[in-house]
This record gives C-alpha cells, structure tokens and sequence, in this order.
C-alpha cells in the first residue's frame, strides 16, 4: 500500500518559531533549523513551503529542505541571501525568534511517486526544496524503484549540501551525477551545464516520474530533453517560483490565469505548467 501522509492543518497566522541552529553551507545560503513554540508540528509534504516572518523586515515564502517529520516541531530551511529580508534573516543568531505560517502549496503527490523510478533533477537553490523529497525517497528506499539525483551548480563554491552529495555519491543503491558550470583549480568533476548529466544516461521513460527544481532557464532545457527520451508530459513535475504575497489563494499576487501558484501549485505538472503563459 502507498504512504499516505495525513491532511495538514495549516497555520495561517503567524506563530512564533525559534532558529536553533544556523549552518553556512556556501557564500550565500544558509541552512536553518526552526523549532515551532507552543508544541506546535508543522506536518509538511515534500514541494511546500512555509512564510517566513522576520521581525522588522517584513514576510517571504521559503521552501521546507528536510522531510516530512509528522508530529515534530523542527524542520529545515535553506535560505539564500538574496535581497531585503534574507540578509536579514542571515543576521539573525542561534535562539532567534522568527514567524511561521504554512505548509502551503500541494507540494510533490509522493503517493503517486512510490513504486516509480524517480529522476530528480535539481540545479543550485532547486536543490533545497528538492532534498526534502530526495530524503523523504531515501527513508523509504524499498518503496521506489530506481533512484537517480542529478544536481548542476554554477561553481564548486556554490554546491549545496556538501556532505550529503559525499553521501550520494558513495550510496550503491541509487545514481548519483554531479556537474559545475564553471571549474576551480581543485575541482575534478564533471564541467557543463546540468542537461550534459542527461547525455548518455540510462533511463526507463515509461516508469520513470522526473521530479525537477532550479533556475527558470534550467527548466525550458531539461524538459525538452525528457521529451524527446521519451518522459510523458503528465510525469514531469516541477516547482515553480512567481512572486507571493499570502501564499494561501486570498491575494491574488500569484496568479496566473486563474491558477493560484502558491496554492494549485508550486508543484506543477509540465503537462499543465505549459499552459501557463510566464510560467516557465
Ligand atoms: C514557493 C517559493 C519557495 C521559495 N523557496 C526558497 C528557498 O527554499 N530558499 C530561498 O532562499 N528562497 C526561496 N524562495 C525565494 C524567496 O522567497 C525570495 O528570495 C525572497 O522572497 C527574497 O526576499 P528578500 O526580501 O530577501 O529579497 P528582495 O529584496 O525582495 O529581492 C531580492 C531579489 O530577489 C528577487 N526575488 C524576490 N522574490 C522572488 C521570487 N519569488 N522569485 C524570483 N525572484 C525573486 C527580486 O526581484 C530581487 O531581484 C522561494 C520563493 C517561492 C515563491
Ligand atoms: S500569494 Fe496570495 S494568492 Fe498566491
């Protein structure tokens, strides 16, 4: 029988959140492990995401990185310092209070994944929403077929989550590729563009579902080449990114053509992402 995780129910106010503990994991990102007050459990899925409220700076959407951990209070965000209430938040110590509200989005249909080769393809900051499945699918390795993660950075500075892709690459139960945009002296990896891990690798389109997160660009690339191995549209999923405001279906901030992004997705099929006019 699948897993099925149970319904969430959703914090829609703010609630106080403590950071417990802050990792840097490359120049600009961050890992954050937050610990909700009140014995409250966030119960994500794999693909959501939770608002963040940094206190005299103002709220933003930010995808959860660890799996789901029913019943748990803590759970991970790796957070890019990217503008405002990011450097902001990359200021913040151990013990700091922030506000969460959330899970929101669908997130990945994970019952639907299971018994199924997975691909997942994450470039750069794609790899944090990404890991929260990728972990999810490792807790659970008897229930999938073929596990094979591929990850692209633009430099071997920028690579995220170091240990674990050590961890990857070492695993004999899945495929793990790698590759960098641009090499550095002590880099003796693969150099190319993420799509190049594609070239040559083996794959079972018809009962394989590709899980895919990164830069806008990245996704236009990657899906072209699924296609044309032979990926079904409705087996692509994506996450997507649009500004966001509520991020629950109330302000309209996200939508596109009657799609609410922040609650019909972030998770999109590429069969119905393609329908979206700047979506992709
Ligand atoms: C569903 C979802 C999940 C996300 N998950 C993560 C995550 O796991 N980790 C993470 O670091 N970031 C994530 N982001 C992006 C994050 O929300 C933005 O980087 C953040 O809101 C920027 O806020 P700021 O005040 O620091 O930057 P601002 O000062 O507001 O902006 C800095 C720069 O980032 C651009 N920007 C801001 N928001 C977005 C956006 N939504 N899409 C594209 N460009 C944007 C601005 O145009 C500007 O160029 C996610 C966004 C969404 C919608
Ligand atoms: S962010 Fe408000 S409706 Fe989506």
């Amino acid at each position: 029988m699948p897993e099925v995780l149970a319904p969430v129910p959703m914090i829609d106010v703010p609630v106080m959140a403590k950071l417990r503990k802050i990792r840097t994991l490359t120049a600009r990102e961050k890992l954050f492990d937050v610990e909700l007050s009140g014995g409250l459990a966030l119960n994500h899925k794999p693909g959501q995401f939770v608002v963040v409220s940094v206190f005299g700076s103002g709220e933003a959407p930010i995808s959860v990185s660890s799996p789901p951990n029913p019943g748990s209070p803590s759970f991970q965000l790796c957070v890019r310092d990217a503008g405002s209430l990011t450097h902001h938040m990359h200021a913040l110590s151990e013990g700091s209070p922030i506000g969460i509200r959330g899970p929101f989005g669908n997130g990945f249909p994970i019952e639907d994944l299971e018994g199924n080769d997975i691909l997942f393809i994450a470039g750069g900051l794609g790899l944090a929403p990404l890991r929260s499945l990728i972990r999810h699918a490792l807790e659970r390795r008897s229930r999938f077929g073929g596990l094979t993660i591929l990850f692209g950075a633009r430099n071997p500075g920028e690579r995220l989550f170091r240990e674990e892709l050590e961890e990857y690459a070492k695993d004999k139960t899945i495929r793990f590729l790698e590759t960098v945009d641009v090499g550095d002296d002590a880099w003796t990896g693969r150099i190319g563009v993420i799509t190049t891990l594609l070239k040559g690798l083996e794959t079972r389109p018809r009962s394989t579902v590709a899980a895919v997160c990164g830069p806008p660009v990245m996704y236009k690339f990657v899906v072209l080449e699924l296609l044309s191995r032979g990926f079904l549209e409705g087996r692509i999923y994506m996450s997507l990114e649009r500004r966001m405001c509520c991020g629950m279906g109330k302000c309209g901030q996200c939508q596109i053509n009657g799609v609410y992004v922040c609650k019909n997705g972030p998770v999109f099929r590429y069969l119905d992402a393609k329908r979206l006019p700047e979506a992709l």
